[in-house]
């Protein structure tokens, strides 16, 4: 099915079962520990033997050789994999990093070599006696002393070409009669979820299947096939179930790189979770950047240039972090100029991480916003909602699909009690504790993207569906039971979901916000495949016949929905696809974040005390997932905002704080109290199932939200993520 041109109605604006707030179908198995995750899958895999990776100990050089004598002879070894007997490797397509080094080391933690034995213990005591000796090379470590050495990248990894510019920004800005010219920085930060990558690999003569933990099971295939240089067809992927993904697992990395070299090595299953301490500098972490912002105004706020400069850096080839995106289309402005610059960093790779590109770009231009509404004497949420628009600005012709951008706003600033915020800074105190309130627009691309499904409908009347979606977490299953139930006209009771096995119909994966969207209109389409064999099996006429309550209807007669399925199943199949519409119309998803602080007058200890998004992303699917994913979002951006920095060892090259001790991140105990409203609306130009993704959104803008609730407190404005204590002590000017 081709989806080409703006939604009507259609069944799925019954909203009986889409758009109520269900609990998770998969809730049971997950409070209840029976929800295999990847490193769980014991029973398929009896007799399966352990990995432990070992990571490369240097930042940047090569190995002169590997003295394997004493672990080859450490009890219960079954075998050792470098890169002198894994055979010829590939990159993958999607990330640059080499997932087993050798000889050349390109970055610390590399896997150098997997050890497979009968415990884990056992592989683990042999790692620790390969001797592996290397000559180290001086690498690039240093982002900001490489800052000026940083070129334009041939193209962003998501967002706006890497350098544009409309009008001419450099004479409206030199000409405005407000000005801001500040630079802003974010630190490399982690995923950190839960689940560690991991991967149970087992061959069956030259098919490859492996349980593990990844968002993007077609990308996965490909990316592994490529790797080992074997076909598409040999290779089977299975993520039923993901503990956390936040973009860091997006497809292959080095544990099943690693569990499939041990796996043919020892003629043995092999699982491999990651330790986490080699997490975070053996994957992906989403860059630092270095932000330079320009606004200029008229007298009245309205903005007349705008320009965002970034710099980040990454190993050769990687991917740009796109911090700009944001600044294309948010506000108004007719002189505008973006630039993306990228340094070769010899650091783990750089890539996705939870709205790649906006949320790090948000964390700055949502404080310059707010320094410019300062110099404005504008109340800021005012300056936003001035400053608001209905037509891209990047390019002046495409409208947007929907936009409530200035409804979020106001209706948040009405909901959070804005007008108690002070309009000077430090005037509200509760005994030592400066209380501030702070506000960021929040904006994140609504990509769609095809995806394919299977649906049975057996004599039992129960609907199952077959797709190779992800759930990391995120409420995937739920709402593709809800769409399919809705589709049938049946209660969710009646639907059984299968996701998570690339052996099901390529979905769109997870990734990006596109996956609710992007996987419940492949269950549409094949769903009206369903329906169609349905009403023919039943001697209706397709176009005529409407399924609710369990029944099939045309005109005055109606059957139960099984009496359709005349010997064991029905099955219909089928993919959507999109055609052009994306480009008639901007398509987005808008936000506004509130938050209130107090910051602790002698200590300067920050406390977020209360949090609101608004949200506006078309129909949600169901509120009580889509409320757990923005929840957690902006729990994510309180980390962004005061704790989360991988401190980089800039003489030896690596992140110093690699491990959950180290890397901070939010506790139940920093986030009191977090209130999210949806705002009711639907985009029918985005698929039949006038859906968005949220899941991103819900992070970007909260940061600088917190940023500019904490200088609304104590005066000290802070440009350089995190904000912690040190940033603040001793530079609050206010009597306690
Ligand atoms: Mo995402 S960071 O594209 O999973």
């Amino acid at each position: 099915m081709k989806f080409d041109k703006p939604a009507g109605k259609n069944p799925t604006d019954q909203m009986k079962v889409i758009g109520k707030p269900l609990d998770r179908i998969d809730g049971p198995l997950k409070t209840t520990g029976t929800a295999k995750y990847a490193y769980e899958y014991n029973e398929p895999n009896k007799g399966h033997a352990y990995g432990y990776i070992v990571g490369a100990a240097i930042g940047k050089g090569r190995i002169d050789s590997i003295n394997q004598y004493a672990a080859k002879r450490a009890p219960g070894v079954l075998a050792i994999v470098t890169y002198e007997n894994a055979g010829p490797l590939q990159k993958g397509m999607f990330y640059v990093d080499r997932l087993l080094a050798g000889p050349e080391i390109d970055h610390y933690h590399q896997a150098v070599a997997v050890i497979v034995a009968e415990t884990f213990e056992q592989a683990r005591s042999a790692a620790a006696l390969l001797k592996v000796n290397y000559t180290r090379l001086k690498g690039s470590f240093d982002f900001k002393a490489l800052k000026d050495s940083s070129i334009t990248p041939k193209r962003g990894a998501y967002g706006p070409a890497p350098q544009s510019e409309v009008g001419n920004f450099k004479g409206a800005f030199d000409t405005a009669d407000v000005k801001l010219d500040q630079t802003y920085t974010t630190p490399d930060q982690s995923h950190a979820m839960m689940e560690p990558h991991a991967t149970i690999a087992r061959w069956d003569g030259d098919k490859l299947t492996c349980w593990c933990s990844i968002q993007q099971l077609n990308w996965g295939v490909r990316d592994l096939a490529n790797v080992l240089g074997i076909p598409k067809e040999n290779v089977r992927l299975i993520s039923r179930f993901i503990g956390g993904g936040f973009g860091g697992k997006g497809t292959v990395l080095s544990d099943i790189v690693a569990a499939s070299l041990g796996a043919r090595a020892a003629g043995r299953p092999v699982k491999i979770a990651l330790q986490r301490p080699l997490i975070f500098n053996n994957t992906t972490h989403r860059p630092a950047t270095i932000q330079r912002i320009r606004i200029g105004t008229k007298k009245d706020g309205t903005i007349t240039a705008i320009g965002h400069e970034s710099w980040s850096g990454n190993l050769p080839g990687g991917m740009s972090e796109s911090a700009t995106a944001p600044t294309s289309s948010l506000y108004a402005g007719a002189n505008r100029m973006l630039h993306l610059r990228q340094a070769v960093l010899d650091l783990g790779e750089g890539n996705a991480m939870r709205a790649p590109g906006e949320a790090s770009g948000m964390m700055a231009l949502e404080i310059a916003m707010d320094e410019m509404a300062e110099k404005l004497k504008m109340d800021p949420v005012a300056f936003r909602i001035l400053n608001d628009t209905q037509v891209d600005p990047a390019e002046n012709k495409r409208r947007f699909s929907t936009r409530l951008l200035a409804k979020c706003l106001s209706e948040g600033a009405e909901k959070f009690n804005w007008n108690r915020r002070p309009d000077s800074v430090g005037t509200m105190k509760e005994g030592k504790w400066l209380i501030g309130m702070g506000v960021a627009s929040a904006v994140r691309g609504a990509p769609i993207t095809k995806s394919a499904a299977r649906v049975r409908l057996n004599k039992d009347g129960i609907v199952t569906v077959e797709t190779d979606m992800t759930d990391l977490g995120t409420g995937s299953y739920t709402i593709i039971g809800q769409t399919a139930a809705e589709m049938m006209g049946v209660g969710i009771e009646k639907v059984i979901v299968k996701i998570g096995d690339s052996s099901f119909p390529e979905s769109s994966g997870s990734g990006g916000q596109w996956g609710a969207a992007s996987s419940t209109s492949g269950v549409y389409a094949a769903c009206i495949k369903l329906r169609e064999a349905v009403a023919r099996s039943l001697g209706f006429d397709p176009e005529k016949t409407e399924f609710s309550d369990g029944k099939v209807h045309s005109g005055s007669r109606s059957f139960v929905l099984r009496a359709a399925v005349k010997t064991e199943e029905i099955v219909a199949e089928d993919e959507m696809t999109y055609g052009e519409l994306s480009k008639q119309y901007a398509q987005d998803t808008f936000g506004a974040h509130f938050v209130e602080v107090g910051v602790n007058v002698y200590t300067c200890e920050i406390r977020v005390r209360r949090m609101l998004a608004v949200c506006h992303a078309g129909r949600i699917l169901n509120p009580k997932s889509a409320r757990s994913q923005v929840i957690g979002a902006m729990t994510m951006g309180v980390g962004a905002a005061l704790m989360e920095d991988l401190v980089v060892d800039k003489n030896r090259g690596f992140f110093v704080n690699h491990d959950l001790a180290g890397y901070e991140v939010p506790v139940h105990a920093d986030i009191p109290y977090q209130e999210v409203i949806m705002l009711d609306d639907v985009d029918p130009t985005m698929s039949p199932m006038k859906a968005k993704g949220i899941g991103e959104l819900g992070l970007v803008g909260v940061a600088a939200a917190i940023a500019n609730a904490v200088y609304n407190a104590t005066g000290v404005r802070v440009r350089e993520y995190p904000i912690t204590i040190d940033k603040l002590l001793g530079k609050i000017k206010i009597d306690a």
